[in-house]
């Protein structure tokens, strides 16, 4: 393609003359408009967000020979968009779009969508989406306004430091147990599977060295036998999993405001010197950090609120026993997990209220499909996938 300035060629990534030119490129692009804003490190391996997936592409874009953008896919068969029929759809992911500073509105980052989606097309996709914080004005028109995707759901990423000096109690009347990978797999089939976006490869997702486990919690006076899949669950129960993002990328935040710096090393001060007092430390997040992501939310009961709370304290004390993890970060929304929210823990600070996600019918055959979930009034529960966090 030829703009005004020269020619912009877009081709598939290549290890042994992109990897150090994108990791440049990373570096000046700052995800967002406003300060504080994050920073990703991917320590060396530029697909480290997709590889995990079953399926996965990245391109970049050179302009006179000048690598000035970069674009990076999945695809995967999913739940996807149906509210009138649970069938398994091929859903493409997009991600990690950047395009350098200095090369903007020039045509580069709508290039890089149209080349990612004529690959998701020659690959029998039937849905593209994708994610952006509400905020990012530039990443909104293009997609929504320019390129025709349709905003079809809002959830929350919540955030909730880790204390490196004081554990978080649980309830002693609560019983929280791991399962074993065959268990996990056959109760996210059963209970999720008709979750929008539901990875029908979930147990790759869960049989994955990132993935730590699969835990339940249920009160111990309501269910005295093992928790077994075949059997009937308890009143009240809550699932979810662990995935160790700490080994895929690392994360800091820039431009933090100073009140932020302040508060992090006061409020750790008093941690580490009055471990008992138990307050709210901010952990350090401004310089190079990594995190747990908890995916698979799941409960039910009427006591299902306070097994929800134990098993993210629980998370956290896990959490606290990996050095490099700072943060635990949990992205819920549509349906009735919006109720959750408040079970938890996660400061609104560093939270985001609304992550916006977009969607787009790539087949024809399926835009009434989108429709249908646009129309929606009751947005159903989406499943959050750990390998494309
Ligand atoms: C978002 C981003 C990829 C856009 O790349 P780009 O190459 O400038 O995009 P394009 O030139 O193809 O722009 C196409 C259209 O998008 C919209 N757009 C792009 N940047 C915009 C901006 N800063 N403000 C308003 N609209 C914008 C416009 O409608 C534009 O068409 P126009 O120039 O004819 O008005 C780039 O700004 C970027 O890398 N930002 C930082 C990283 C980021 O936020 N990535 C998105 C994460 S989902």
């Amino acid at each position: 393609m030829a703009s005004d300035h020269g020619v912009i060629k877009i081709r598939d990534y290549d290890d042994n003359i992109d990897k150090i030119r994108i990791q440049n490129l990373e570096r000046i692009c700052k995800v967002g408009q406003m300060a504080p804003f994050l920073l990703m490190d991917t320590m060396g391996d530029p697909i480290c967000r997709i590889r995990n997936s079953p399926l996965f592409k990245m391109l970049v874009a050179e302009f006179n020979n000048e690598l000035v953008g970069v674009i990076q896919g999945t695809i995967k068969i999913a739940n996807c968009c149906t509210n009138l029929k649970d069938i398994p759809s091929v859903a493409g992911y997009i991600l990690g779009l950047r395009v350098s500073p200095l090369h903007r509105r020039i045509g580069i980052g709508s290039n890089l969508i149209r080349n990612i989606e004529e690959c998701f097309v020659a690959n029998g996709v039937d849905f593209a989406y994708m994610v952006t914080e509400k905020d990012n004005e530039a990443s909104v028109k293009l997609f929504v306004d320019k390129l025709n995707f349709v905003k079809f759901s809002t959830p929350s990423i919540l955030v909730d430091p880790v204390s490196q000096y004081h554990s978080k109690s649980i309830s002693p009347n609560i019983r929280i147990m791991k399962l074993t990978t065959d268990k996990a797999e056959s109760l996210y089939r059963k209970f999720m599977a008709t979750t929008e976006l539901f990875p029908y490869d979930i147990d790759n997702i869960l049989r994955n060295n990132l993935s730590l486990g699969t835990w339940i919690a249920y009160h111990e006076s309501g269910f005295r036998s093992e928790f077994r899949s075949d059997s009937p669950p308890p009143n009240s129960w809550a699932m979810l999993s662990v995935w160790n993002s700490c080994a895929v990328f690392k994360l800091r935040v820039g431009k933090a405001p100073i009140t932020w710096k302040i508060y992090g090393k006061t409020s750790r001060f008093i941690d580490r010197v009055f471990p008992c007092m138990k307050i709210r430390s901010l952990s350090d997040i401004f310089n190079r950090f990594g995190f747990y992501f908890m995916y698979g939310l799941y409960c039910e009961g009427p006591d299902s609120g306070s097994l929800v709370h134990s098993l993210c304290q629980f998370v956290h004390n896990l959490a606290r026993k990996c050095k490099d993890c700072k943060i635990i970060v949990t992205e819920v929304g549509g349906g009735d997990i919006e109720k959750l929210k408040v079970h938890i823990p996660h400061w609104k600070t560093l939270s985001c209220s609304e992550d916006l996600w977009c969607v787009k019918a790539l087949k024809i055959e399926e835009q009434s499909t989108i429709s249908e979930l646009i129309r929606c009034t009751h947005p159903r529960t989406i499943f959050v996938e750990p390998r494309e966090v």
